[in-house]
């Protein structure tokens, strides 16, 4: 008995001694394992006289229970201290600082073509584009604009070193080709804006050889001049975000529309300073009209079936007017000052829901 006192000492050491999983199951087979100290012991039993197993088996059983509990404190103890270990290194500390903001921004420029876009595509239009290298065909004839037109000296374009075969390609004077384009391609009913750059050689406060557009077109069977002030109304007032925004439908002139208009919203210019949306001054900010069927029989759609109205626009100088931007030119200096005064923070992709302008 003396033996097993010894014995169970150094077996329950080597359990609560043991430092991890690995030692604590080496501890545990090398007592109670089929080859274990406490197993071989059990299998004597056999050999013993009645009188001697009477008096050793309750003991080796008793030593058994004392071996099973103490691995099994040892390895809830040694559980613990896992978890224990796993939490202190997997902790986030909430208290730190959120990451800065990033040092890019967006370019009002892009900003605007942003909230433009959610307007339009609120009431249902897609985004087409167009190749910035056009022909004469798709910048001018196709509009209704012929060889001697006035209107294009008035275009002032960039024209490409003339081919062999006498064509001349040039830069996209405005974004309406893209109208052309997507006509040719696709059947009514259409309902399009077309965002992009557009050049034109002139250089001064109020004009930069490349700028951008955004064209719009809308072509069903029975689109009229109401839903082209309905529709021109309702983005003017959700992208200047004025609800009671002014505004009116002045006559004008573009070849490839019939009637025209030209679109003008209330602002004042009192103490210098422009406001949209106060005062009783007027500023122009769109072209618009009713599509030309001399337009439509250019890409093969029937004007007695169809008909529809188109919109063009500067999205510099709206963005100027929204965003009290005072020259120009400077949009396109690349001025790091400029861009982190002007620009808007990356993610704040406006939305008609979160608000265009925060
Ligand atoms: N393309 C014209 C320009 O650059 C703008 C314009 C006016 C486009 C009237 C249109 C429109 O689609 O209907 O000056």
């Amino acid at each position: 008995m003396q033996d097993l006192d010894t014995l169970e000492k150094d077996m329950v050491a080597a359990i609560t001694g043991a430092a991890d999983m690995q030692a604590l199951e080496a501890a545990r087979v090398a007592a109670l394992g089929k080859k274990g100290q406490l197993t071989q012991l059990m299998r004597g039993l056999g050999q013993m006289d009645a009188e001697e197993r009477q008096t050793v088996a309750p003991r080796l059983n008793q030593l058994k229970d004392a071996l099973n509990d103490a691995v099994n404190e040892r390895r809830t103890a040694l559980n613990a201290a896992e978890l224990e270990a796993r939490l202190a290194s997997e902790k986030i500390d909430v208290t730190l600082p959120v990451r800065p903001r990033p040092a890019g921004t967006i370019h009002p420029v892009s900003q605007v073509i942003d909230e433009l876009t959610a307007v339009f595509a609120d009431m249902g239009f897609e985004v087409a584009e167009g190749p910035d290298i056009e022909d004469d065909f798709h910048n001018f004839t196709a509009l209704n604009i012929p060889p001697e037109h006035p209107a294009r000296q008035m275009h002032d374009t960039f024209y490409f070193p003339e081919k062999d075969d006498g064509e001349r390609l040039l830069l996209r004077t405005h974004t309406s080709p893209v109208q052309i384009r997507h006509m040719q391609a696709h059947k009514p009913p259409i309902r399009i804006i077309a965002p992009g750059r557009t050049y034109r050689c002139d250089s001064d406060q109020t004009h930069t050889p490349m700028f951008h557009q955004v064209e719009g077109l809308v072509i069903d069977k029975s689109t009229h001049m109401g839903h082209l002030k309905g529709c021109l109304e309702e983005f003017a007032r959700s992208f200047f975000e004025i609800e009671d925004l002014r505004m009116r439908f002045r006559p004008s002139y573009f070849p490839f529309t019939e009637p025209s208009a030209e679109l003008d919203i209330g602002c004042s210019y009192a103490g210098g300073e422009l406001r949209i949306g106060e005062g009783d001054d007027w500023l122009e900010i769109l072209g618009c009209g009713m599509v030309n069927p001399r337009v439509l029989d250019h890409v093969g759609i029937d004007p007695d079936t169809y008909q529809g109205f188109a919109f063009g626009m500067g999205i510099d100088r709206i963005a100027m007017l929204k965003y009290g931007i005072p020259d120009l030119r400077d949009m396109f200096d690349a001025d790091m000052r400029w861009l982190r005064h002007y620009g808007f923070v990356p993610l704040d992709i406006p939305t008609l829901a979160g608000g265009l302008s925060r």
